[in-house]
This record gives structure tokens, C-alpha cells and sequence, in this order.
């Protein structure tokens, strides 16, 4: 069953502070954007499946568990391959497919640019952008993913606008999003408020 589930741990209104405030520089900005990151894909990996192993400690042997499902991570370029380090920190073994997308600002429409998703889909798929705004880009980039053969697929971001949950629900009621923060809504421009300005810029630098 889907879920929409925004964080409300201390810690993330603390970074989340820290990354909506228009004074905190780009390294800063990176860093709370990774740092809210690795607590949003613990949430968001709560339920992957695992499997039992034996090891051998160095005393004796023991059941433990491990995860051998085919894990897939898709950061939406640019803005997306901030998350993307965090998360493979905490799974190592994820395979990482890049889908470009930028958002024309006149249509408001995602535009295509690149795509590099290997033969064989994964079983499990996270798609990673920081701005869920409008929702066109995630609706899209689900689109792509789904078409290529994933059938397991999570959306994770760090600020979403109720426009764009809703937009993702409506066209794939099966995909969950995991956020940092629900905001309030889009201002005329269909930039989240109060949101943190331009994700993508704030990452790279290119204000
Ligand atoms: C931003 C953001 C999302 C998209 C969200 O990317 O990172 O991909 O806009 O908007 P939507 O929900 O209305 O589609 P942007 O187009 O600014 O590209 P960038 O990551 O290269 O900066
Ligand atoms: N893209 C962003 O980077 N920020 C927004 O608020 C909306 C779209």
C-alpha cells in the first residue's frame, strides 16, 4: 500500500531550518540537503525486504539478515544528485540510473535531456529530487521508470507542495512519497512556499 509520510523528527525541523534560510551558502546547503537525505532513506527503507544468512562471528555461527533485492536509485538531474550520495551510503550495493529533466518555466512542463537506465530494471526503484513541486517532473520521471519494467517505485524529496503529492498520487496511487516537509502550497511562478528558493541552483551554485 502507498504512503505519503513527511518527517517530523527534531532533527530534520533542525537541518530543515538551516537549508530554507536564504543566508546559508551553497557547502552549507549541500550538506543539509545530504544530511536530511540519510534520515529520509531510513524512513523510506524501513520495509525493503531481507533475507536470512548465516555468519560466522568470530565465537559462533548466528542468523542474521541481509538484503539481496535489486535496489535502484534514479536522481533527477540536476538537483537530484545532491540526494544521490547519501542514500548509496547507506546502500552501497543500489545501482544508480540518471534521468535529466529540466523544467521549461514558461509551460511549466518537464523537458527531457538525458537518460541512462541500464538493461535489466530493478526490483525496487527510489526516485531522489529535493523539489516536488508541481509534480510534472516525478509524474514523469514514474512514467519512465515504470515503462522500463520497475515495479516498485518511491519518491523521496525534501520539500513537497500538496499540488504535487497530489498530481503523483493521482497518475500512480501505488508509488509512496517520502518528505522532509509538506509546504503550504505554490506561489504564482510554481515555486513552493515557503520552500527554500531554487534547489538546483542552491546545490551547484549557480544562483
Ligand atoms: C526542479 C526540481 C525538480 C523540478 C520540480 O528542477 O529539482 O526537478 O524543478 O518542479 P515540478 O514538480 O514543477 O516539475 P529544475 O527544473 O529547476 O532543474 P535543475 O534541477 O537542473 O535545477
Ligand atoms: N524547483 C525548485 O528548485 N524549487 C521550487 O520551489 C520549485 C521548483
Amino acid at each position: 500500500m502507498s504512503r505519503v509520510v513527511e518527517l517530523k523528527h527534531p532533527l530534520v525541523k533542525h537541518h530543515m531550518a538551516m537549508l530554507r534560510d536564504k543566508n546559508t551558502p551553497t557547502y552549507i546547503f549541500r550538506d543539509q540537503i545530504r544530511r536530511l537525505t540519510l534520515l529520509l532513506a531510513y524512513e523510506a527503507t524501513a520495509t525493503l525486504p531481507v533475507e536470512e544468512v548465516n555468519i560466522e562471528t568470530p565465537l559462533c555461527n548466528t542468523m542474521c539478515k541481509h538484503i539481496t533485492t535489486r535496489i535502484g536509485l534514479v536522481p533527477i538531474l540536476r538537483a537530484g544528485l545532491g540526494m544521490c550520495e547519501a542514500v548509496q551510503e547507506l546502500i552501497p550495493q543500489a545501482e544508480v540510473w540518471h534521468l535529466g529533466f529540466y523544467r521549461d518555466e514558461s509551460t511549466l512542463k518537464p523537458v527531457e535531456y538525458y537518460q541512462k537506465f541500464s538493461e535489466h530494471p530493478p526490483e525496487i526503484a527510489f526516485v531522489l529530487d529535493p523539489m516536488l513541486a508541481t509534480g510534472g517532473s516525478a509524474v514523469e520521471a514514474v512514467n519512465m521508470v515504470k515503462d522500463w519494467g520497475a515495479e516498485n517505485v518511491s519518491m523521496l524529496c525534501t520539500i513537497a507542495s500538496p499540488e504535487g503529492i497530489e498530481k503523483v498520487q493521482k497518475a500512480h496511487p501505488d508509488v509512496s512519497i517520502f518528505s522532509c516537509a509538506i509546504d503550504e502550497g505554490l506561489n504564482e511562478n510554481a515555486y513552493i512556499l515557503p520552500g527554500l528558493g531554487d534547489a538546483g541552483d542552491r546545490i551547484f551554485n549557480t544562483l
